[in-house]
């Protein structure tokens, strides 16, 4: 095991009426001026927001709205937002979504406490906020995990760049699966599907032999596909949902990454091919991670085979590799680029700027340059 300090800063509201019990006892050792902030309007269909503000203004709290935070937020909404919550003197930052909302009310929260261009600080400078708004997170989509964890990730329209910022973790989290039940099918299957890829990336960098963080990736894994299955049956399953909602939380809440290295250079990837295209991030990991494990097998044939045995019931590490493409495609994910939804057509040329710009990790089973970045993306087509 590596070095580590670790200690917890998010505390986790589970569990049906999560809200109606918790929220106003969560939010009282904050200010009055609470910025209630979501997406394009599925929390206004689904009476979530009502039910939020309704308690936010019985607990004595002034709300402001800061609405239309998309899929892969931008960093000019992050101006947006940090501007609102000057103007307004917001003491409190309720992010209400998917990890969108999430990624970028940390940012907020960050910017609106500095003049200072957070990007240029963090990107350019490597200097991190040390001042925030307090945030909170409920959870209405589940799959990324931000909610448990201090990282956001942005996309910069104007460099094209989706890279993740650091920023504090939410001090508190509310995951109610009945809150879930409205995301369509196929966010739901996606936001799945980057849990168990979460899981996957810790798991297949370096770790010291026998290292817990494998053994409890595993399981995160096993579980994420079990309860993806069910839902696969029966997307209205509560239970699944709420597995599958603390799957999430667990995966990508620090608690695997302790004492070890991870992967996650098909996020790297993913990341940049959204920066170029908007695509939907479970979708584009989904698309491109049996072609990224295909060139990396031979270089962790070990792990492979345990990952294949104990997630999907095959032998070998080359079997493994086919065992989750089969997945993939059981799950009625996108396999190739071509059915991505993407603002722009997805060409040679495109996936060779991707290629071009994504973050390479040095830790990975084998670090990869350029070209074979190219080739696997390449081999998505
Ligand atoms: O915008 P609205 O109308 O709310 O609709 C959203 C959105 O269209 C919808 N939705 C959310 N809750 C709903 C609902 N629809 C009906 N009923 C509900 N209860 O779901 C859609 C997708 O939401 P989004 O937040 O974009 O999805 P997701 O949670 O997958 O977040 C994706 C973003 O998180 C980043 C990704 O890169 C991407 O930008 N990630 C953040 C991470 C982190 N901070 O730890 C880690 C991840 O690896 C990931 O990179
Ligand atoms: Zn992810």
């Amino acid at each position: 095991m590596q070095k580590f300090v670790y200690e917890y800063a998010t505390k986790v509201y589970f569990g049906e009426g999560a809200a109606k019990e918790h929220l106003a006892d969560a939010v009282s050792a904050y200010g009055k001026n609470v910025m209630l902030a979501y997406g394009g309007g599925s929390v206004k269909k689904n009476g979530i927001y009502d039910e939020l503000k309704g308690i936010l203004e019985a607990a004595g709290k002034r709300v402001v709205d800061f609405s239309g935070i998309m899929s892969n937020p931008t960093y000019a909404k992050v101006q947006e937002g940090a501007k609102l919550a000057k103007e307004e003197g917001i003491d409190f930052i309720l992010a209400v979504g998917g990890g969108s909302v999430i990624d970028c009310c940390k940012i907020v929260a960050a910017q609106a406490k500095t003049e200072e261009d957070l990007w240029d600080m963090e990107m350019t400078q490597h200097r991190f906020p040390t001042e925030v708004i307090p945030m909170g997170a409920v959870v209405t989509a589940s799959g990324t995990g931000s909610e448990m964890n201090g990282g956001a990730v942005i996309t910069n329209e104007e460099k094209v760049i989706k890279a993740g910022m650091a920023a504090a973790a939410p001090r508190f989290a509310f995951l109610d699966p009945s809150y879930t039940m409205s995301v369509p099918r196929m966010q739901v299957i996606s936001g799945a599907f980057d849990t168990l890829s979460h899981a996957m990336e810790t798991y297949f960098g370096n770790s010291d032999q026998d290292n817990v963080s494998d053994d409890v990736a595993l399981a995160i894994m096993r579980n994420t596909v079990v309860n993806m299955r069910r839902l696969l049956a029966d997307i209205d399953d509560i239970q699944a949902r709420g597995n599958l909602m603390w799957d999430s939380a667990m995966a990508e809440n620090g608690i695997l990454k302790v004492g070890r290295v991870t992967d996650f250079q098909a996020h790297q990837m993913e990341h940049q091919l959204g920066a170029y295209t908007d695509c939907n991030h479970g979708q584009g990991l989904a698309v491109i991670h049996p072609a990224y494990y295909r060139h990396i097998v031979k270089d962790a044939e070990e792990k492979f085979a345990r990952f294949g045995k104990e997630v999907f019931g095959v032998d070998t590490a080359e079997e493994s590799v086919e065992a989750l493409a089969a997945f993939i495609k059981e799950c009625g994910l996108p396999t190739k680029m071509g059915e991505l939804k993407s603002r722009t057509e997805i060409t040679p040329e495109l996936l060779r700027s991707v290629a071009d710009t994504c973050n390479v990790i040095a830790c990975n089973p084998r670090k990869l340059d350029r070209n074979e970045i190219y080739d696997i993306l390449m081999e998505c087509m």
